[in-house]
Parts: structure tokens; C-alpha cells; sequence
């Protein structure tokens, strides 16, 4: 067993040690992936609805029949939000964003009354930045955003690919996030930005880290 497994199980724990049916929204990504694959079928019979937070996690849970209801819920809270991180900070802060999915996630995560954070331990850092930071921008303005940027990096990529909803992935290098809620709400105002991959207002409200051979549960 590898570390993100133990991570995603230590999901499907908390979940089914809970009551009832429930309503879930689903992240992106490789811990995901093993979530869905090798936990969520033990939980069909608890799944109410389900939402995806990406093309490529639909497809997976679609192969394994789930039916996969669009954007959000309507008119209720999911009851779990299950996702991987790319960085997770002291105080529990995220980076996400890596798949270029994390504009859809962070809607998923915030229509959610839990959010479990899955990761393996090499995602933990003092302090977030050493992975690049994934803003997601419309195309029209790649060249403003672009210029707005520059001065709080040390050098702007952008992914060969556009995101699920047609726009542009810029990656930040070289950050040092001391303040990320700060750093999130300071990028967000940048018109032309859609989003971008700090999760400092939408923490998890718990983390399953995965070790060598179990996972350790925080409550955030
Ligand atoms: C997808 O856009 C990301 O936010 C993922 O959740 C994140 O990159 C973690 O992915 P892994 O589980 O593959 O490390």
C-alpha cells in the first residue's frame, strides 16, 4: 500500500463511520483517483448525489456507474468534499490547483459542510509556495494579469492546456505565502483572474496524511 492510499482511506473512514445517506462532491487528482476507484463503490449504497469537481473525475466515476449530477447542489450543502493538496501549510492552509482543476474545486469545497482533505506527507510545508501557484485566468486577459503578477513572483509559466471551463492556467514560481489569506483575497482582486489555488477561506475541516503505513487523521 502506498501513502496516498492510506490517505484515502482514512476518507472513506470518516465517512462511513458517519449515519445516513449523504451527498459528496468529489475533487481531482492522483489521491482522488485511488479514492474513487478503491473506496467510493464500498460507499454506493450511502450516496445520495454526487458532484465532480473536473471532466476527468467524472469520467472515473462514471466507468464505475455513479451518476454525476452538474455544478451544485441547488438547494442544500454537500455533507463531504474529498480532495487532494498540493502544499498543506502549519496552519492548515492549502495549495491546490496542479491538475488545473482547483476553480471548480474550491466551488465544490465551498458548497460543502465538510471538506477531507486527502495527501500523502510530502505535501506538508512551513510555509506554502515552493509549488507553483496555480491562478486560472480568462484568456482576453493574459497579458494584464500577466503584468499584475509579475512583480510578486520571481518567474510566470503558462500550462499547455486550458481548463474545464475554457480559460488559462498561469503558475506562479518562486512565492513565499507568510500570509495566504491575505495572498488569496490580494490575487482574487485582479480582474481577469477566475480563480486562484490558495485555500486559506475554504480550509479543509479535516486532513488524512498518508504515512508509511497508516494515515494520520488532523481536525483542522
Ligand atoms: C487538482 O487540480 C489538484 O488540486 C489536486 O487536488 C492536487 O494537485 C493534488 O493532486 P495529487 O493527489 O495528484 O497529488
Amino acid at each position: 500500500m502506498n501513502k496516498k492510499f492510506f490517505a484515502a482511506e482514512g476518507a472513506f473512514d470518516e465517512i462511513n463511520d458517519s449515519n445516513g445517506k449523504i451527498n459528496i462532491g468529489i475533487g481531482t487528482g492522483s489521491t482522488t483517483t485511488i479514492f474513487i476507484n478503491e473506496f467510493l463503490p464500498n460507499l454506493k449504497n450511502r450516496i445520495n448525489t454526487i458532484f465532480s469537481s473536473s471532466n476527468e473525475s467524472t469520467e472515473l466515476l462514471e466507468n464505475l456507474q455513479f451518476e454525476v449530477s452538474q455544478g451544485v447542489p441547488e438547494n442544500f450543502l454537500l455533507d463531504y468534499y474529498v480532495d487532494g493538496a498540493d502544499e498543506i501549510d502549519k496552519n492548515y492552509n492549502l495549495i491546490k490547483g496542479g491538475g488545473g482543476a482547483h476553480t471548480k474545486e474550491k466551488i465544490l469545497a465551498a458548497a460543502s459542510k465538510k471538506f477531507i482533505c486527502i495527501a500523502d506527507d510530502s505535501k506538508e510545508v512551513e510555509i506554502l509556495g515552493r509549488f507553483p501557484l496555480p491562478i486560472e485566468v480568462i484568456p482576453f486577459a493574459e497579458h494584464s494579469v500577466r503584468r499584475n503578477l509579475e512583480s510578486m513572483s520571481e518567474k510566470i509559466t503558462k500550462r499547455s492546456f486550458f481548463s474545464d471551463s475554457g480559460n488559462i492556467i498561469l503558475d506562479m514560481h518562486g512565492m513565499l505565502i507568510s500570509d495566504p489569506e491575505k495572498m488569496e483575497a490580494e490575487l482574487i482582486s485582479i480582474t481577469g483572474i477566475v480563480e486562484v489555488g490558495i485555500f486559506a477561506k475554504n480550509k479543509p475541516t479535516s486532513i488524512k496524511i498518508g504515512r508509511d503505513s497508516y494515515y494520520e487523521s488532523i481536525d483542522c
